[in-house]
Order: structure tokens, then C-alpha cells, then sequence
């Protein structure tokens, strides 16, 4: 074999007249430019040697490969191409079949279709989720999966992206078999017994799964794809592409798929999907966080409150197989947090989502107690009770002295100063924020807060529990409402401000709805209630003239069928209500503001510039080490539209210069001079630079 890089990247065995190419190239065998050439290379070897017969194709690590090396988008092309690569692999004289160990992604599923066989560990997951990136399959998926399961099978794994278990693609027929065993073994018999009848299947070659029936429901599902996200380009690219192979021959149709690929690439939507896949992957990195940072063991888990929140984090740690208690001050209180959570366990092994073993298994977990005392064996104490100062001092205090020696000691607070409960402890060393979002046992981020004195041993082991229980944590810095809160309230203050400048509530939702958020702000408030930010000004300060005079009414939204919107009859969906556009009229004349309309841009421009702004003062603080986990943050936490890139990327497209000025303009026509730019804002603006840009300053 040579001895160079590509060489390396793949390893290759004959014996017996199989040879074994082996992908060697960590973490996920990525299929950039060296392992192309290194397995093109293989290949052909293979294919020269007189004395093999058959080939395997395997991979080393958990995943096989996961996919093509997203990095190299957009860059200019290092011969050989994937798709040339795979024309090869599907052309060879000899039997390839691929042993999938573990994941199967994008391209690393179109290489094992360009095989003659597919075998796969039972822990094997396969699946196209190029959609996420924006972007459709490139090197033949969009061909040969409808070929080898039928288009009406393949779309909606497409659409979707999510890939499926070793066993549903043996159902389904992307694979041919799920091996519990020796998987290589199976694949080398399974090779040599192609070699030995001389068959080559190709999927290319395969049209029986191309019936009338399954092209009449591909086109359904396709109508219905493209009315559900009519902006979406790369859903319009993918059914295309896969109408193309339904109606021209398999290379006509590989070169359909070819330029869409190569277009969707260069569309924004996609960039910033690109972007936030490694924004996400970056912020478990934590700078001056060595990754050899001792951890602390974490065994069992106590949970203080049982209320929504603290049955939903009880909820993660039994889902992740970590015993815990949920501790609370009275009877009542327990059984009712408890039921709650058994409810919902309940809910999805009805749906399916779970099986009655695991909803048993994950409620056995979940043990109740009353009183503090019975948190001294946890290894991990996380309080989720009332969002008060006092109520928080008071149960740190206690658990000070009733935790065990190096237990980490957590609070959920949303906004409160974490140095300050850590501070009532004689081991703030132990202490840190684990700001879980609503519903906890959905939601995906988690905003780990560093406080001043948290050992860096506590972050680590933090960190690693988050992803242990499926989450995406992200650290950020203490100050109040941390990185998302603090930055969803300079929102609200904007669109307040906007309703007295004229603009209406539904007008205000419908430009944020339009701009890609899944809900506006006024509807978003109905439905968490007007109740809880009225309380919480009343406790932090800050006044919201129109969300407050609603609350005042009575009009806490959805609940009370009453709020920004009306609800009559319990409806979801407000309808506009002209005593609240009456009440805002009169809120603003009492304020002394002129009234105007407003278009939908100038409605974004009022909203998000001023969240872009504290992004920046955030920056500045170090609250957050980069302007990837801003929006990461936003993008998991706050339904921020992934393809929009988050709050800091989005602003780098709109241009620095661009908001800077307008903020300057907002600054001076409300009045309100915490509008004007941040310095950070300032100086990147002037300089032409970005946000981007920092992380190369
Ligand atoms: N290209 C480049 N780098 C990749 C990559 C890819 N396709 N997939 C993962 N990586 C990198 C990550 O950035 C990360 O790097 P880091 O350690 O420097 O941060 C590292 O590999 C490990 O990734 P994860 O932390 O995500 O590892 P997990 O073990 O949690 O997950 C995985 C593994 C399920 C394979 C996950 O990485 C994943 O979903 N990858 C992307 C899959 C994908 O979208 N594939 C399609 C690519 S596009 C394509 O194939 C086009 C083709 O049709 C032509």
C-alpha cells in the first residue's frame, strides 16, 4: 500500500479473495477530498488485484460515515467528485457491498446505494438529512433511494431529513439485512456470494418500486411539501430532482440533481444552515476549558420543585437512565407534580413515541420526597422553584449544609444572580445556572451559567450531563435574563414601543411570523400568559403601558380568552379585538405619541435590531464567548428561523453599517438612548467588519 495521507484515511485487507476497505478518517469518516482520493485509489487497487474477488466497504467508529465534508461547500472542487467516485463504485466488475456500523448520513448513504449490497449493525441509523443544510442530496440519493424504496417512500425520508433505524431501513429495503453479529463477516459472505452467482445488482438499474401508484402519491406529497413552505427553495429543488428521475433516464436525472445541488449551495438559506450546524458543535467548546478537565462522577440526580419545570428536568435525567428525586415541601404539591409527569409518560407510550417498558422503566426513576434533607446522596442538585430571590437564598443556604462534599449545586432562575445564591453557600465553587426552557423535557437548549467562582471542574461535568440527557447546553455569563432572556426583552420593549408608535398587534405578528418565527410576540404572550411578565416587572422594575393596562383588566391572554387577542370559546387562534386597539390608541395619546403605520420591514428593522445591539453588548461583556452561541441560543431556545442563521449571523447579512444607523435613528426619534449602538456595534460598523469577523480578530 502507499504510504501517504490518503492512504490512511483508508485502510485495505485482502484475504480470502475479499478485499476490506476500511474508512479510517475520525470523527465521522467525512467524505472530503483525501478520503476520496484515498478510496478511489482502494478502489481501484481492489479492482486491479486479480486475486480478489469481492469487495467491502466498512468504516472504523460509531459512525460509517456522515456524509459528504460539509466543509469543503462551497470551496472551489478537489478531484475525484463524489459522484464520479460513486460511478466508479457502481460500475466496478466486482461485488462492493457495504457493512454500515452506524450512521449512514447524506453522502454516506448515496455511497452505500452505489454498492451492490447493504448490510447494517442493528445500531446502525440511515437517513438523507441534507434538507437541514438547505441544501438536497447530491451524489445520486435523490435517484437511487426512490429507486431502491419507491419515490412515495423516499420524498418524505427526504423531506423530512430525519433518518430511520437499521431495522426500519431493512423494512423498507435500504439495506438487506440487519446483522447483530460479525457484521464484516456477513458482508464478506454476502460479497463472495455475488461474486460466485455473478450478479451485480445496481440500484441505478431498479425500476419496480417506480409504479404508477408511487408516482401518483410522490406528486400529492409533493403538492403538499411545497404549500406547507412555499419560500423554501430547496424543497421546490427536491421534487424536481425527484421528478426528474420519474421521467428521464438515470443519468439525465443524476445531473438534474447535480445542478440543483450545486445551486442550493450558494443560496443563503442554506449558508446560514451550514453556519448554525457549526456554531451548534462549537459552543460545546468552551474557551480557557481545557478538554482534559477532571469531571465529577454523576450517579443520581435530586430535582427541587415539582412544578412544571422541575417534573420536566426530573424528567431528562430519567429519559437519560439517571435516578431521580423530586423534592418538594408539602404532599399535595408532590402528587400532583408527580402525576403530572406520569401523565405525560403516559401520553407518549400511548402515541408510540416511547414502549409501555420504557414508560415504566422512566417513571421507576422518579422517586418524590418532602423536605430538603433528602438531597444529601445526590451528586447533582438542581433547584427549580419559585423565581424569588429570597425563596432561592434560602434553599442554597440549606442545601449547603445537607448536600454531600462536591455535589454541584444548581438553580433553573431564568434571570436571577447566580454569584448571589452562590454566594450564600460556603461552596460557591460547586454553584452554577442550568437555565432549562420550557417544556424542559422537549426543549433542546440548556444555558449553562458560569458564575464567578464555578470550578471549572463544575462547568465541565455540566456540559457533559447536559449532552448526556440530550440537550444542548451552551454557557453564557452571569447577568440578568443571561443571553436569551436578556435579549427577548429589548424585543419586547420594541414591539411595546411600536404599538404606540401606531403599529397594531396583529400587524406586529404577522411581520414576525413572515420574517420565519413560528409565532409573533403579542401571540406568543397570550399564550404563556400577560400574568407572568406584569408580575415579573412588578418584581424587576420596567413598565409595558399596553401589556400592563391588559393585565390589569384581567386580560391575561389565552386563559382568560382575553389578551392582546380574543379567544371566544377557547379558541387557539385570536381574532382581533377593537377595545384593545382602542386601548392602545388611548395609552399612546396619554404617552404623547404621534401615531403612523408601519411596513413589515421597518416592523423587523424596530424589533430585531435593538436584540442585535445587546447581542453585541453581550459580546463586549463576555456574557457569551462568540456570536455562534448567541445564536444557537435563539435559534433552540427562542424558534429564532435556523435558515435565517440566528440573530448575530442574520445581522452580518443585513450589514453593521445598515443597523448601526438605524439604531442611531430609533435612539433619536423615541428618545430612548439605550437604542444607541454598542460600542462593539460601533466600531465593527465603521470598519466595515462583522460579526463573523471576530472570531478571526
Ligand atoms: N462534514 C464535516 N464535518 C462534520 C460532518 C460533515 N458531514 N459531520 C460532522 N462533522 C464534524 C462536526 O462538525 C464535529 O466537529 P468538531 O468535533 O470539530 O466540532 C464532529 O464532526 C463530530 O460531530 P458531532 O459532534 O455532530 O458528532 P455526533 O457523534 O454527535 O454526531 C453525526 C455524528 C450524527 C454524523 C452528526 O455529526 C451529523 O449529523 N452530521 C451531519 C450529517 C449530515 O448532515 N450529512 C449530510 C452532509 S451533506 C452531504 O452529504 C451532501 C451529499 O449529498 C453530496
Amino acid at each position: 500500500m502507499q504510504n501517504n495521507k490518503e492512504s490512511r484515511v483508508v485502510r485495505q485487507e485482502v484475504d480470502g479473495g475479499v478485499a476490506v476497505l476500511t474508512l479510517a478518517n475520525p470523527p465521522v469518516n467525512a467524505l472530503g477530498a483525501a478520503m476520496r482520493a484515498a478510496l478511489d485509489g482502494v478502489l481501484a487497487q481492489a479492482i486491479a488485484d486479480a486475486s480478489v474477488r469481492a469487495i467491502v466497504l466498512a468504516a472504523e467508529g460509531k459512525v460509517f460515515v456522515g456524509g459528504a465534508d460539509i466543509t469543503e461547500f462551497g470551496k472551489p472542487q478537489q478531484p475525484p467528485s463524489l459522484p464520479d467516485l460513486l460511478d466508479r463504485l457502481d460500475a466496478s466488475p466486482k461485488p462492493v457491498v457495504a457493512a454500515i456500523g452506524g450512521a449512514a448520513l447524506g453522502g454516506g448513504l448515496e455511497l452505500a446505494m452505489a454498492c451492490h449490497g447493504r448490510v447494517a449493525a442493528p445500531s446502525a441509523r440511515i437517513g438523507l438529512p441534507e434538507i437541514k443544510l438547505g441544501i438536497i442530496p447530491g451524489a445520486g440519493g435523490t435517484q437511487r433511494l426512490p429507486r431502491l424504496i419507491g419515490p412515495d417512500a423516499a420524498f418524505p425520508m427526504m423531506l423530512t431529513g430525519e433518518p430511520v433505524s437499521a431495522e426500519k431501513a431493512a423494512a423498507l429495503g435500504i439495506v438487506d439485512a440487519v446483522v447483530p453479529g460479525d457484521l464484516v463477516a456477513e458482508a464478506r459472505r454476502r460479497a463472495l456470494e455475488l461474486a460466485d452467482s455473478g450478479a451485480l445488482p445496481r440500484v441505478r438499474d431498479r425500476s419496480e418500486r417506480l409504479t404508477p401508484a408511487a408516482r401518483e402519491t410522490f406528486e400529492a406529497q409533493a403538492a403538499e411539501a411545497v404549500k406547507r413552505d412555499p419560500d423554501a427553495t430547496n424543497v421546490h429543488a427536491l421534487v424536481r430532482a425527484v421528478r426528474a428521475g420519474l421521467e428521464q433516464d438515470f443519468d439525465a436525472a443524476v445531473a438534474v440533481e447535480r445542478a440543483e445541488f450545486r445551486a442550493l449551495v450558494e443560496d443563503p438559506r442554506s449558508k446560514a444552515l451550514r453556519y448554525a450546524f457549526f456554531a451548534e458543535r462549537e459552543a460545546a467548546r468552551v474557551p480557557g476549558l481545557p478538554k482534559d478537565t477532571p469531571r465529577r462522577p454523576i450517579r443520581t440526580a435530586a430535582v427541587i420543585g415539582a412544578g412544571t419545570m422541575g417534573g420536566g428536568i426530573a424528567m431528562c435525567f430519567a429519559n437519560a437512565g439517571i435516578p431521580v428525586m423530586v423534592i418538594e415541601t408539602e404532599e399535595g404539591a408532590l402528587a400532583r407534580g408527580l402525576d403530572r409527569v406520569k401523565g405525560l409518560y403516559a401520553g407518549s407510550a400511548k402515541r408510540g413515541s416511547i414502549t409501555e417498558a420504557q414508560r415504566d422503566e422512566r417513571v421507576g426513576r422518579i422517586t418524590g420526597a418532602i423536605g430538603l434533607e433528602n438531597a444529601q446522596e445526590a451528586d447533582i442538585v438542581i433547584e427549580a422553584a419559585f423565581e424569588d430571590m429570597d425563596v432561592k437564598r434560602e434553599i442554597f443556604s440549606k442545601l449547603d449544609q445537607i448536600a454531600k462534599p462536591g455535589a454541584i449545586l444548581a438553580t433553573n432562575t431564568s434571570y436571577l444572580d447566580v454569584n448571589a445564591i452562590a454566594a450564600v453557600t460556603n461552596r460557591p465553587q460547586d454553584v452554577l445556572g442550568l437555565h432549562f426552557f420550557s417544556p424542559a423535557n422537549v426543549m433542546r437548549l440548556v444555558e449553562v451559567v458560569r458564575a464567578e467562582k464555578t470550578a471549572p471542574d463544575v462547568l465541565a461535568t455540566a456540559l457533559d450531563l447536559g449532552k448526556r440527557l440530550n440537550k444542548l447546553p451552551v454557557t453564557v455569563g452571569v447577568c440578568f435574563g443571561f443571553v436569551g432572556n436578556r435579549m427577548l426583552e429589548r424585543r419586547s420593549r420594541a414591539g411595546e414601543r411600536l404599538l404606540l408608535e401606531g403599529a397594531l398587534p396583529h400587524e406586529v405578528d404577522a411581520a414576525v411570523t413572515g420574517f420565519g418565527f413560528r409565532m409573533g410576540p403579542f401571540a406568543m404572550g397570550d399564550l404563556a400568559g400577560l400574568d407572568i411578565g406584569w408580575r415579573s416587572r412588578k418584581d424587576f422594575g420596567g413598565r409595558a403601558p399596553v401589556a400592563d393596562s391588559l393585565a390589569e383588566q384581567g386580560r391575561f391572554g389565552q386563559k382568560t380568552g382575553r389578551g392582546f387577542y380574543l379567544y371566544p370559546d377557547g379558541a387557539r387562534t385570536g381574532t382581533r379585538d377593537p377595545e384593545v386597539e382602542a386601548l392602545i390608541a388611548r395609552v399612546a395619546a396619554e404617552h404623547g405619541v404621534a401615531r403612523r403605520s408601519f411596513t413589515a420591514e421597518e416592523i423587523i428593522a424596530r424589533l430585531m435590531y435593538p436584540m442585535v445591539n445587546e447581542g453585541a453588548r453581550i459580546l463586549e461583556e463576555g456574557i457569551a464567548a462568540r456570536p455562534g452561541d448567541i445564536d444557537t441560543i435563539w435559534i433552540n431556545g427562542y424558534n429564532w428561523p435556523a435558515w435565517r442563521g440566528g440573530p448575530m449571523h442574520w445581522a452580518d447579512t443585513v450589514g453593521l453599517k445598515t443597523i448601526a444607523e438605524a439604531l442611531s435613528r430609533f435612539a433619536a426619534e423615541t428618545g430612548d438612548d439605550s437604542q444607541e449602538p454598542a460600542p462593539l456595534l460601533k466600531r465593527l460598523a465603521a470598519e466595515g467588519g462583522s460579526f463573523a469577523g471576530l472570531k478571526n480578530a
